[in-house]
C-alpha cells in the first residue's frame, strides 16, 4: 500500500502560530473509487487566511475550522493524477483540487470544494508553470480581478491604495490598477518590500507602514486623497483609509490579516462618519463569490503573464514538513509573493513493506 503523509494541527494557537501546534502523520493511501482520481500533490498553498480557520470556531459564514488531529481539507493544491476512475481525467493530468497539506489525495471528482474554487479541476500547464494556478491563475489572481474591477469598481482616473502589497493577492491587485494606468499606492511592512513594490512592481508611491502613523503616512503618498482602498489588513489601515478617501470612494474588503490573531472580536474603525459625510461605499467580498469570472480571469491575466506586465514574485519553502512553518512566517510578514509549498516527492516509500 502507498504510504503518504499529511499535516494535521494538534493545538490552536494562542497568538503566534508555531510549527510545534502541527504534526506530520504517516497514512495508508487507499485506491480511488467510481468517481475518483489519486493525485500525487506537487505543490500547496500557504494562504493567511487559513490562520482563520486555526480556531475552535472559524467565523460566520466562513469555510469551517480544522479539526484538531485531522487532515486539513480545504487547501488548493496542484498535482498529478496517478490513477483515475472519474470521466474526463486519466493519469499524467496537472490537477488543481482543495485537498492540500497532504502528498496524496483520493479526490471526488464532483465534490464542490472552497465555494467552487476548489472542485477537482485539469489545469493546462503549457503556457504557465503548475504553480502558478495556486496564485495568478487561481484563486490568488481571481481574488485580486473581482475584488478591484468588480467589487470596488475600478474607475478612469481613481487613485488607489493596496495594503499587503507585496504579498500575493496585494501584489496582483496593484499590478492590474496600474497595467489600467491608475495611480497606485503601496503599504507594507519592510524597506525591502517598499523597493519591490516601486523597483519592481513600478508602483507611483509605496511606504512602510512602521515607519510613521498611517494617516501621515498615507497623506504624503496621496496628498490630494484616494478613491480606491483594497484593504488586506483592516484595523488601523481601514481607519486611515476611511480618512483618506474622497467623495465616492469604495473600498473593497478582502481581508482584515491584522485582527486574525485576536483573542477578542476587535473594535471597528472609530471614524465611520466619513462614509456618511462623503458617500463612500465599502464591501466585502470572497474570491469564491466570483467563480463566474474565472475563466475571464485566467484570459487576461493569462496575456499579462506572458507580455511581461504581470510579475508574480514566488516565496516557495521545500518540503511538506515545512508547511506549518512557512504559514508562521507569512503571517510574521516574512514573504514576498505568492508562499508556495514545493512537496517533496516520497514516491520511494511506495509499497513499503510489501
Ligand atoms: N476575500 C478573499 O476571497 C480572500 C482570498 C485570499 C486572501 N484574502 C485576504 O487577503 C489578504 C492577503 O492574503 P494572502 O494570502 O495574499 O497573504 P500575503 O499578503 O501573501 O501575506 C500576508 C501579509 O500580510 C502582512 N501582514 C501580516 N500582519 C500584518 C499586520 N498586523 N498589519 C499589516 N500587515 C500585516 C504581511 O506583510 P507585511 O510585511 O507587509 O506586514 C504578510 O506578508 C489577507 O487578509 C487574506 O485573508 C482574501
Amino acid at each position: 500500500m502507498t504510504i503518504g503523509r499529511e499535516v494535521r494541527p494538534i493545538a490552536y494557537p494562542r497568538g503566534e502560530v508555531r510549527a510545534s501546534e502541527f504534526r506530520l502523520v504517516e497514512v495508508g493511501v487507499r485506491q480511488p473509487r467510481p468517481g475518483e482520481v489519486l493525485v500525487r500533490n506537487t505543490w500547496t498553498s500557504v494562504d493567511a487566511a487559513l490562520r482563520l480557520r486555526l480556531r475552535e470556531k472559524a467565523p460566520p459564514g466562513y469555510f469551517p475550522a480544522f479539526p484538531l488531529e485531522e487532515p486539513m481539507d480545504g487547501i488548493m493544491t496542484v498535482g498529478e493524477v496517478l490513477e483515475s476512475r472519474a470521466e474526463g481525467f486519466a493519469r499524467g493530468d496537472t490537477v488543481w483540487h482543495a485537498s492540500g497539506w497532504r502528498d496524496y489525495a483520493v479526490v471526488e471528482a464532483e465534490r464542490q470544494a472552497l465555494g467552487g474554487v476548489g472542485t477537482l479541476t485539469k489545469l493546462d500547464v503549457s503556457t504557465a508553470p503548475p504553480q502558478a494556478h495556486l496564485g495568478v491563475l487561481g484563486g490568488n489572481g481571481l481574488t485580486a480581478y473581482a475584488g478591484l474591477f468588480h467589487v470596488a469598481g475600478l474607475r478612469d482616473g481613481d487613485v488607489v491604495w493596496v495594503s499587503a502589497a507585496a504579498g500575493a493577492v496585494g501584489s496582483l491587485v496593484a499590478q492590474m490598477a496600474k497595467i489600467r494606468g491608475h495611480r497606485v499606492i503601496g503599504s507594507a511592512g519592510s524597506d525591502e518590500k517598499v523597493r519591490y513594490l516601486l523597483e519592481e512592481l513600478g508602483l507611483d508611491a509605496a511606504f512602510n507602514y512602521k515607519r510613521g502613523t498611517l494617516p501621515d503616512l498615507l497623506r504624503e503618498a496621496a496628498p490630494d486623497g484616494i478613491d480606491v482602498y483594497f484593504d488586506n489588513v483592516g484595523g488601523d489601515h481601514l481607519e486611515a483609509a476611511l480618512g483618506a478617501l474622497r467623495r465616492s470612494g469604495r473600498v473593497a474588503i478582502c481581508g482584515m490579516i491584522s485582527e486574525y490573531a485576536a483573542e477578542e472580536p476587535p473594535n471597528g474603525p472609530g471614524n465611520l462618519m466619513p462614509a456618511v459625510t462623503k458617500g463612500l461605499t465599502m464591501r466585502g467580498f470572497r474570491g469564491s463569490d466570483h467563480t463566474h469570472l474565472l475563466p475571464e480571469m485566467r484570459r487576461q491575466t493569462g496575456a499579462w503573464v506572458r507580455e511581461g506586465r504581470l510579475h508574480c514574485r514566488e516565496t516557495v519553502v521545500d518540503g511538506l514538513a515545512q508547511a506549518p512553518a512557512a504559514l508562521a512566517s507569512l503571517l510574521r510578514g516574512d514573504n514576498t509573493g505568492k508562499t508556495l509549498v514545493r512537496i517533496d516527492d516520497v514516491r520511494h516509500r511506495e509499497n513499503a513493506g510489501g
